[in-house]
């Protein structure tokens, strides 16, 4: 099966081709470099840039794999969440191609696409063994650990209760005048400096009162006090950022709360889930300090980790693809949305 997948939910224009599942083209525009002046996406600025760039980038993956138009079996779209306005472009050309080609439509949740990009690569993604599965989800949007018992099977057990893990850093490097996007700004500048240099709040933990959510509070996340924390420290610390190590170490030390914010709240969940291994996924799960963290814990507690290929880690189309081949080979169709939905919810196909 020759799938077409397409990706366009925020500021990347992706397309990439799939034969059988195994990825044969994987075409990645980023918009950085548009954005980074505002410190952010900025909606117009992103569905207009997909507007120009989409066809050129959907041919480019077509040409890569070898393939031509008449020889897809279906198209893959994201159709939620994401940014409205950026999801319609990619949408309304992945409708017009199915009707044009007379192949079918596969609507894809942005998530489904970062969870079942752990299994793609060259060949073909084998599931077997890797469920029951925790995943931890961790773009620039959202944090969450989704447990599955099988493929299209999620149950969220805890999410962040304000800013997301990439937001936190993409916040953290604007505030250190850093530049956009933190992440791997941030990755790169604590190269070399003491993560233990300064104690930053990992969310949560230490904090009393009520609690109104109904996920188990050890399972869930919050940046923003880190964030906050981080501003405190550099109004009360102005030399911080005038010597050159001392800057390394307040951002090793940041980077190093966020990250271990997330692996401790994996390890409780692996404690309390029973799996036969645990994943990352998202722009996030790109990071070098987490991406240590999470083998540490892989070894201390005996389950096999899957991280995806640093090209499927961020947005992309090939995950978007991967995801609905996956869904298709486990027995189930197609399914072609009426819309797009921004604040789509990740809803269970199996199980
Ligand atoms: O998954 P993604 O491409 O977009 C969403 O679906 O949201 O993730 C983007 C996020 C940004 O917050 C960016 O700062 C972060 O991923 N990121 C990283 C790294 N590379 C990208 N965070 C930490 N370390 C990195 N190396």
């Amino acid at each position: 099966m020759i799938l077409l997948g397409i990706e366009t939910s925020c500021d990347e224009t992706a397309a990439a081709v799939l034969v059988d599942g195994s990825v044969r083209s994987n075409i990645i525009y980023s918009q950085i470099a548009k954005h980074a002046p505002y410190g952010g996406v900025v909606p117009e600025i992103a569905s207009r840039d997909h507007v120009r760039k989409l066809p050129g980038i959907i041919e480019e993956a077509l040409n890569e794999s070898g393939c031509s138009f008449e020889q897809l079996d279906g198209i893959a779209v994201t159709y939620g969440p994401g940014l409205a306005s950026s999801l319609l472009i990619g949408y309304s050309a992945a409708r017009a191609l199915s009707q044009r080609l007379d192949i079918p439509l596969a609507g894809v949740h942005h998530h489904e696409g970062h969870i079942y990009s752990v299994f793609l690569g060259e060949t073909p993604p084998v599931l077997d063994g890797a469920f029951p599965m925790m995943v931890l989800l961790v773009s620039g949007g959202d944090t969450k650990l989704v447990y599955m018992k099988a493929p299209g099977c999620y149950e969220i057990v805890g999410q962040t209760i304000d800013d997301a893990a990439g937001e936190a850093l993409d916040k953290g490097a604007l505030l250190l005048g850093l530049g956009y996007p933190g992440g791997p700004i941030i990755q790169k500048t604590a190269e070399g400096g003491n993560p233990q240099a300064i104690r930053f709040p990992r969310g949560l933990d230490n904090v009393g009162g009520e609690w109104k959510y109904d996920f188990d509070r050890k399972l869930c996340f919050s940046f923003s006090g880190l964030k906050t924390a981080l501003l405190y420290y550099v109004q009360h610390n102005p030399d911080a950022l005038k010597d050159e190590t001392a800057k390394r170490n307040l951002i090793a030390s940041y980077q190093e709360a966020v990250a271990d914010a997330l692996a401790v709240r994996v390890e409780r969940a692996l404690e309390q889930y029973d799996c036969v291994s645990f994943a990352c996924a998202g722009g996030v799960s790109l990071n070098k300090v987490l991406r240590e963290k999470l083998a540490r814990l892989s070894e201390k507690c005996g389950l096999p980790l899957r991280l995806s290929s640093p090209k499927l880690c961020t947005d992309n189309a090939a995950m978007i693809a991967g995801a609905a081949h996956i869904k298709q080979s486990c027995g189930f169709a197609f399914e072609k949305p009426e819309d797009v939905n921004p604040n789509l919810r990740l809803e269970n196909w199996s199980g």
